[in-house]
């Protein structure tokens, strides 16, 4: 897509990304953009690049808007290669500019693209002057890697804020408040929930940090900018929300069954918690995308995890769901395990421990040999309907 323009002497000069469908095993069913931003003023100032392959389609734009001789600096908000993969390409045709970013962006560039790179290291309130225009510089260290940093135009209270409020959205629009507001929200949900869950301490520190930075702009390096009063409140609210680990009534039973007991197990289980007139979800881990499921871990309340036991353990599906979820240490859930075995059993304990290690706070578990008759089938509808009156 061509540059535009989003306030005099202001440019977007990104890439969209139509077709990537997996970033790094979150699967993007919408796309992606890697936004960069161009600042025209006595001094030029490039924020941010795009990924390795879109490198021609970015000197395009670029050359577009400027002459390349007279950019003065190369602000480098992020290292990840979503973002720095086509600097060392771009920086070779930039005689005049200066690489900006933070200490542990200098060393991880050095490590990541191995050459030795003259960098201005920026830290917390630097700032350079363009001429009638300034850039802040704000690290917000492990939002989500060390060297991550957001850069603030006063002028314009505009807040390049790299991967914070983005969402993996490919569109023709680049406006927020162009775009149906359920994709975009569910897109920036996503979004939190894959890449930023387990840092809620870092984002509620961060929001403190920006609460007294007036914001007109919030333009991320992923989807589409946010422009609009309503729309910059909603997102900034939901980053508190989501970062303060606020959940809905809401229970997800995410399974993987072997010969359909586990199955039996869950779809009772589902229907005692909606016996309770609590919100409910059945997910099936053979079906369903785990970061898909992610999201909607995000906002629920209580998660149930259940797998039929093979081997003394809990089926693969499963297994690679937790290990995923351990990761991503949602706040404030509670959780209970269940399945099926036929002899030794093993699942259960095995799912306990993972969710256990997820700092989810654990309710007693239900078990179940062979095949659940129907007073089993009883039993785990009155386990579900328990369960539901926790939340
Ligand atoms: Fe979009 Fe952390 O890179």
């Amino acid at each position: 897509m061509s540059a535009i323009t989003l306030k005099e002497g202001i440019y977007w000069l990104g890439a969209v990304d139509w077709n990537v469908r997996n970033f790094h095993g979150y699967s993007t069913h919408r796309g992606t953009t890697y936004n960069s931003y161009l600042i025209v003023d006595e001094k030029i100032a490039l924020i941010d690049s795009v990924k390795a392959p879109f490198y021609n389609e970015f000197m395009t734009n670029l050359k577009s808007l400027v002459s390349l001789d007279k950019i003065d600096y190369l602000i480098m908000n992020h290292l990840e290669m979503d973002h720095s993969g086509a600097i060392p390409l771009i920086l070779e045709h930039l005689p005049n500019a200066e690489l900006i970013g933070t200490n542990a962006g200098k060393i991880g560039y050095e490590k990541t693209y191995h050459r030795q790179q003259k960098m201005r290291v920026v830290n917390d309130g630097d700032s350079i002057k363009l001429g009638k225009r300034t850039l802040k510089f704000i690290p917000i260290p492990m939002l989500h890697w060390p060297d991550s940093m957001v850069t603030y135009c006063p002028e314009d209270k505009i807040l390049f804020s790299n991967d914070a409020f983005g969402q993996h959205l490919a569109s023709s629009q680049r406006f927020a408040d162009l775009i149906n507001t359920h994709v975009i929200y569910e897109e920036a949900a996503k979004y939190y929930a894959n890449i930023i869950m387990h840092l809620g301490v870092v984002v509620n520190k961060t929001l403190d940090k920006l609460s007294n930075v007036e914001i007109n702009m919030i333009a991320p390096s992923h989807g589409v900018i946010w422009r609009d009063k309503e729309n910059i409140a909603r997102i900034i609210s939901n980053y508190r929300r989501w970062a303060s680990g606020i959940s809905e009534k809401k229970i997800l039973v995410i399974y993987d069954t072997m010969w359909g007991s586990t199955d039996k197990m869950a779809r009772a289980i589902l229907d005692g918690i909606v016996s309770k007139g609590i919100d409910a979800k059945l997910c099936n881990l053979t079906y369903s995308d785990r970061s898909d499921l992610i999201r909607e871990v995000l906002d629920a309340k209580g998660i149930i995890v259940g797998s039929a036991t093979l081997n003394n353990g809990m089926l693969p599906n499963v297994a690679a769901f937790l290990s995923y979820l351990k990761g991503l240490k949602p706040a404030n859930k509670i959780g209970a395990a269940f399945g099926s075995f036929g002899w030794g059993g093993g699942a259960v304990k095995a799912i306990e421990a993972e969710m256990k290690e997820a700092g989810i706070a654990l309710e007693p578990s239900i078990s179940c040999r062979y095949v659940p008759n129907e007073d089993e089938i009883k039993k785990c509808m009155e386990f579900g309907a328990s369960f539901a009156s926790k939340i």
